[in-house]
């Protein structure tokens, strides 16, 4: 059975005392609660480890939003799948929209941090969307099979089944413009319907699909209702512990 999952994405959001303290407060706010899906809080590096350590609830898990695509050595200012891996981190964001406008992150720099964040057992959430554009000539469906297809669509059978996927239509994020409903359904559903010839019905399945851009609690009761809608990847709405443990609990 594929799980429930909400996950935060800070972005770059939060000192390290301020981002601390949210966590703590999310921790407190679900603790001893009966949840329907597991919690992800996707921090800056520099919180990582000590929100991994404050954690005691039991019920989140700690993302990075990105790692490098190199194993180690002369890479200043990149941050690498083992050192996420030691500050007890369990996933990391990879493909986010941000990263592959802002940063260049191409197919072949994803493909080889999606292997180092595997063999280092940690779990990508890995990401893909389309931007207005296409969506305006209603091409995304091809869009979106391309970056799997250059991409995760590449991995053995037995490396797939451990990710998580997020789509998340570039203009959907932090524009208050969420995907109706239908069309969130409709892109998972076509998703999963590719895994399911990639790599066969019982790993589609089991893969989690998160629908994310601008998920909030007043809309994501009708989004997790949907069948392939297997939770979200919240940005702005997952920096107030309120609204987020809101989200958590539409499931
Ligand atoms: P948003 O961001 O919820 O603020 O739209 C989502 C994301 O980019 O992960």
């Amino acid at each position: 059975m594929r799980k429930n999952i909400v996950a935060g994405n800070w972005k770059m959001n939060k000192t390290l005392p301020e981002g601390l303290a949210l966590a703590k407060e999310i921790d407190n706010a679900v603790k001893g609660e009966n949840l329907n899906c597991e919690i992800v809080i996707g921090t800056p590096f520099i919180h990582l480890a000590s929100v991994a350590d404050a954690l005691s609830s039991g019920k989140i898990a700690v993302a990075a939003q990105n790692c490098a695509d190199k194993i180690s050595g002369a890479y200043t200012g990149e941050v690498s799948a083992a050192q996420v891996k030691s500050t007890g981190a369990e996933y990391v964001i990879l493909g986010h929209s941000e990263r592959r406008e802002y940063y260049h992150e191409t197919s072949e720099i994803l493909n080889a941090k999606v292997a180092l964040t595997l063999e280092n057992q940690l779990i990508p959430i890995y990401c893909c969307g389309e931007p207005k554009q296409v969506r305006e000539a209603n091409t995304q469906n091809a869009y979106v099979k391309r970056q799997l297809d250059e991409t995760v669509f590449n991995l053995s059978e037995v490396d797939f089944a451990k990710l998580v996927i997020a789509y998340e239509p570039i203009w959907a994020i932090g524009t208050g413009l969420t995907a109706t409903t239908e069309q969130a359904q409709e892109m998972l559903a076509y998703i999963r319907s590719l895994i399911v010839e990639k790599f066969g019905k019982q790993i589609a399945e089991n893969t989690s699909i998160l629908y994310g851009g601008s998920c909030n609690a007043k809309n994501a009761p009708e989004l997790f209702a949907q069948p392939d809608i297997d939770g979200g990847l919240i940005g702005g709405a997952s920096l107030k512990c309120d609204d987020f443990v809101q989200i958590v609990k539409a499931f």
